[in-house]
Order: C-alpha cells, then structure tokens, then sequence
C-alpha cells in the first residue's frame, strides 16, 4: 500500500533505514560462487577453457623469441632469404592464437548460460525468501526498494557473473603464466616488473576502497528513487486529489540529486582508474624497452628475449588494466549482491506449531480417522508425546483469553481482551477508528502473535498450530482487499484452488456478485487490472467475499465487508452472507449497525479494551456506549 506522503519530504519515511557498514565482500564473493557452483560440469569446461586461452596467450607470446632469435636474425642481409621456415612458425603462432580466440569465445558464450541460470535461482530464492517474511517486515520497508533488489540489484550481479568471474580467472592465470614466462626469459626485467605491479596495486587499493563506499551508496540511493516512484505512482490519485505534483517533484528532485551525487562519485573514483593503470602501463613499457635495449648493448640479452619480453609487460598489465576497467560493475554487483543476500538472509516468519489440518471421517461413535477422500469433516492433528497423533474435530470455536498486545514496545494497542465465540456464532466488533478491531483479527489468523495471554482454535492454542494450516481453516475478507491481475474468476478461485466453475458461482450469487460480474463485458473471464482498478470499490468488496465464501472454512472474519456497499445492495448481501455464515464461526467488524444487530454478542471496543458486550437488545437496554452509538449520540467513526 502507498504510504502517505504528504509532508514527509526526503530523508524521511520507513525506508530510509541507517547507513549500513560496509560487509564483508570476500563472504558475498564465496556466496556468489555458491550459486554458480550448482552447474559443476559447466563450470569446469569454462576453467578449461580458460586454461587454453590463457596458456595460448602465454605460450603464442614466448614464440616471439625462437621466431627472431633463430628465423628471423639468420635471414637478415640474405640475398635471397628462405622465408618458408619462418612463414610456418608465424602460421604455427596464428593457429596457437586463434585456438586461445575461440577458447575465449566459448567460455564467454558458457558463462552466459550459468550467469542467466544462476540468476533465476537468486530470484527464486528471493522470491520465497520473501513469501517468508513476516507481515511485520513489508509494514516497514517501502515496497519500491524491496523491488530494486529483484530489478538493478540481480541486473549487476548477472553482469559480474558473466563477465568478472570469468575475466578474474583468466586474469590471474594470464598474470601467474606470463610472470613465469616473464622470469624464464629475464629475472633482472622482471624486478622491474614487479616494482611497477606493487605501485598498480596500491592505485587500485587506495582509489577501489573509496568508490567501493560510493557504490554501495548509489545502489542505495537507487532503491530511494524506485521506492519512490512506485510509491507515487501507487498514490497518483490522492497526488492529484490534493494538487501536490509540484511538491512530489521536488521531493522527487531532491533524491534524484543525491542519487546523481552519489553515482558520480562512485564513478568518478572508478574512472580516473583507467587513464592511470594506461599511463602506468606505458610507462612500464617504456622503461622495460629502455632496460633491456641497455641490457642487449651490454650483451646480457639478445633481440628475441627483448621483443618476446616486452609484449609480455603488455600482458601483463592487460589484465590489470581490465579489471580495473571492470571495477565499477564489480563493485556495483557486490554491493547488490550484498542487499539481495540480506533480503534472502532476513528472519523468515517463525513457525513453531505442530499441529496440521487434515481431512477427517468420523465415525458413528464420533471417532476421527484421517483421510485422503475429501470429506466435509476437518480434524486438528496434533501430536501427542509418545509420537501417536491426537485428532480434535475442527468446530470453529475461537476464545481470547486476557489478550495483551502492542505493535511497537511500550505502546499498548490491545488490553486484557477476553471472549469466546462457540460454533457457529456470529461476534461483532464495533468502536472508533483506531480502537484495535483489525488488529483482533491480525492475531486470530497469527499475523502478529500475542505478547500476553492466549488464544484457543478448538482447545488447542493457536501459537501450537502451523501458520499455514491455521489460516486454512480461516477465511478472511480483509480491509484493504486486494485483487490480482487475472480473471473474475480466476480471482474468486484464489480462495481455494480446486474450486469448479459452478462452485465459483454459487459462491458469487452467495455474496451476490454475480449480478454483476453478468454485467461486465465478458462476465467471469472479464480481466481485472492493477487491483481491480477497473471495478468500483463496492464491487471489489463482494469479490472478496465471494473469494472467503468459495473457500468454505468454518470460521469466517470479515473486516468492514459492507462499508462500501449502497444500504440496497447491503440488504442483498445481508441475505446472502446469512446464508454464507450458517454453521460457520464469523466475526465481523462493521461501521453499521444494520450488519452487526443480529449477532450472537457484540463487542464494544475503545482504545484497545472491550467496554460493553452483549447483544443488541441487552447492549441497548444498559443505555451505554453502544446505545449511544447506535441511537446516534456518537458518530461510530
Ligand atoms: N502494523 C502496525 N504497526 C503499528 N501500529 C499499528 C499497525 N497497525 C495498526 N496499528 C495501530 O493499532 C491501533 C489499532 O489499529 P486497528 O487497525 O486495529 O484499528 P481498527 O479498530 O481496525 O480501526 P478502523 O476502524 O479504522 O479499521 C491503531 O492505533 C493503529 O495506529
Ligand atoms: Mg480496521
């Protein structure tokens, strides 16, 4: 949901969270390699191949020397030289480098198929990770930023999949064979090597340590702006509604400023890399030119091992210089990859219950069996503590007992609640905007578990039953009802999966929606876009009550089900929910009275404790708060 925006200006709001520490990059690497791991035998071609076209690299090099030293100083001031020896060598050297070229064309082709896979499964586990999480974590992250890990944040982590990794390995193996080739031919050049090497590398140390910190803010600042523009595109209307489209794009203004700050100086750090490792690299050449022609007029060395040397500097600082060039996307990806690893790795929704929902038949003795067949009879099944299962019949009875409970430490939200509903009753929930009805029904189905007292399903306590089978056994028409992008039908279908079609309409003509859907333009199979956006608000709601009553689970909560239904279309509902609510545990919180009058007990809420219950006619008869609720002295909102 769009969470207002109004005053909150930049800087603000849930989703600006501490800056985090920088984390532990080795760890995100290992964990990185991790996913591609899974495709072992890929993998292993790809180090071969890098291997080849390392070593084809290395081995073409070394070639310059025997091709001077021996094919082509002998030919010089020759009348009519034989070129036919030294034309082979050339053409061996070619076929030695074209095997390296392909080599490197196939473990980049390679490469491309494990980074896509090994993508989807960071997106797969995302995803779950996500479907794990408790309510608690999307009331206080902005969904835009949550979205960027699964948009930018995979999108550079692909690229350093299919493109770091590989060229990593190359490169430390191009550097490992080259320096050696480098020590066969000269050690006194190669001292000269490594100097210029431990200069490279403290240019890269010292300038990767600070765009390292830029990156990892830009990514940040990136998931502002999504977060942002999702949440004003989410809240377009009330933008418009209130006329704040110039305020939006300062606001808007303003991160994206921050998000351009911090994006140059993470590249600008990152840029001024590459025109300093060339320059270092020329540099390197020059003086190992200059050394090895001192050294040749000495006589220590001869023409070959100067020719073959020097095109090794240039491999040498190649691979340096390429990752340098490849810095801004590796550290761009650690840094997602840091953030996609912190969603997968947040605190799933613990779930310590043991008891299941099975399907049951009960004998004439009223004994429960378990059973595949599908049946209308449910059973808990709980284990008992010789390892045998216990099966207590799902009956729909619901009891709070001394509920004490609060979102936010020290801030109370329900106080000592206590009350029961038997099979099949029907308890209303009434009071003020604020005074914890919705919050009531967020711990019946465990969206938040309670602090303080208990809650029973059955006899059995509720934290005892697993999350999932619990909330089976409940439907729920929540407040802010929620359509997915789909079919009328296929909509309604979401509450229970093997609905058929004809179960799908009754369900509709139960909460009277079929008329309706008859009028859409294709009825049933009619598309629903972005929530519903193409139905009116009254229509969505008896969609979601069709959706609970396909579900048929014996105890219904409906929150605010009617509230935006016409006092006609209300009447028919009544009728049909009448019908939906027989045999069923139902609580209900409604604004009307109309809808709560025939309830088995009502229950007063103010400020999170339960000042009156009753039914409507002993309520009434005490001339209390809902006396004066319901002959008007108080507006219930
Ligand atoms: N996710 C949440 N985190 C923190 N506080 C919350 C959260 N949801 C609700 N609250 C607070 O709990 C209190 C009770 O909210 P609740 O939604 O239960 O009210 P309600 O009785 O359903 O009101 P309404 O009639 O407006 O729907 C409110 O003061 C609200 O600010
Ligand atoms: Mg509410």
């Amino acid at each position: 949901m769009a969470k207002p925006m109004g005053s909150s200006g930049p800087g603000r709001g849930p989703m600006r969270g501490p800056v985090r520490k920088p984390k532990d990059a080795k760890k995100t690497v290992l964990r990185m390699l991790s996913y591609i791991g899974k495709q072992k035998w890929l993998l292993f071609l790809v180090v071969i191949l890098i291997c080849i076209s390392a070593l084809a690299d290395v081995a073409g090099t070394y070639f310059l020397k025997p091709i001077i030293n021996d094919y082509l100083i002998p030919l010089i001031g020759q009348k009519e030289p034989d070129l036919s020896a030294f034309i082979a060598m050339l053409c061996l050297m070619g076929g030695i480098y074209l095997a390296g070229a392909l080599s490197s064309y196939g473990y980049n082709r390679i490469m491309l198929n494990i980074s896509t896979r090994a993508l989807k499964d960071v997106r797969t586990d995302l995803f779950s990770a996500m479907q794990k999480l408790p309510i608690k974590f999307f009331d206080t992250h902005a969904h835009g930023e949550l979205m960027s890990r699964f948009t930018n944040d995979t999108d550079t982590l692909r690229e350093i999949i299919s493109s770091g990794i590989p060229h990593f390995i190359s490169s430390g193996l191009s550097l490992i064979g080259v320096f050696v080739m480098m020590l066969v031919l000269s050690p006194t050049l190669t001292i000269l090597v490594l100097f210029m090497l431990a200069i490279m590398l403290f240019v890269v140390k010292t300038i990767g340590k600070r765009s390292g910190y830029y990156f990892k803010a830009q990514q940040k600042e990136l998931g502002r702006v999504n977060g942002y523009i999702e949440e004003m595109i989410e809240g377009q209307k009330i933008v418009k509604v209130f006329s704040r489209e110039d305020q939006v794009k300062d606001e808007f203004e303003a991160l994206n400023n921050s998000l351009c700050q911090t994006a140059t100086n993470a590249h600008s750090f990152a840029n001024i890399l590459m025109p300093i490792m060339g320059n270092l690299s020329y540099l390197h050449y020059a003086l190992t030119a200059a050394v090895g022609a001192l050294l040749a007029i000495a006589g220590y060395m001869d023409v070959g091992t100067i020719g073959a040397f020097l095109q090794y500097t240039r491999s040498f600082s190649r691979p340096i210089s390429q990752i340098s060039q490849q810095f801004n996307s590796i550290l761009s990806a650690l840094a997602g990859a840091e953030r996609i690893f912190a969603l997968i790795d947040e605190e799933p929704e613990v779930d310590e219950g043991t008891v299941t929902l099975v399907r049951a038949h009960k004998d004439a003795t009223g004994l429960l069996t378990e059973t595949a067949d599908s049946t209308n009879c449910w059973a808990w099944k709980c284990p008992t503590d010789n390892g045998s299962f216990e099966y207590v019949e799902v009956k729909g009875d619901v009891r709070l007992e001394n509920v004490t409970f609060s979102y936010e430490e020290n801030k109370v939200i329900l106080q000592d609640i206590s009350l029961y509903a038997k099979p099949g009753q029907k308890i209303a929930f009434v009071g003020s905007t604020g005074a914890g009805k919705t919050t009531i029904t967020n711990l019946i189905n465990r969206f938040y578990d309670v602090q303080e007292g208990s809650i029973t399903y059955d006899g059995i306590p509720i934290k005892n039953i697993k999350k999932a089978d619990l909330r089976h056994s409940l439907s729920m028409v929540l407040q802010d009802a929620h359509l997915f992008t789909g079919t009328v039908r296929d909509n309604i279908r979401y509450g229970r999966l093997d609905a058929t079609d004809a179960e799908i309409e009754e369900a509709a003509k139960l909460a009277n929606a079929h008329n309706f859907i008859m009028h859409l333009p294709k009825g049933y199979d009619t598309m629903l876009t972005g929530d519903g956006g193409n139905l009116s608000q009254g229509q969505r709601q008896l969609l979601s009550i069709a959706r609970a009553a396909v579900a048929d689970p014996p105890v219904l909560i409906l929150d605010e089900a009617t509230s935006s239904i016409d006092t006609r279309t209300e009447a028919l509902i009544e009728k049909g929910m009448d019908k939906l609510m027989a045999g069923r545990t139902v609580f209900v919180i409604a604004h009307r009275l109309s809808t709560v009058r025939n309830s088995n007990a009502i229950m007063v809420l103010e400020h999170g404790k339960i000042i009156e219950r009753g039914d409507h006619e002993s309520l009434l008869a005490d001339q209390g708060k809902y006396y004066q609720l319901y002959t008007g002295m108080f507006e219930l909102e």
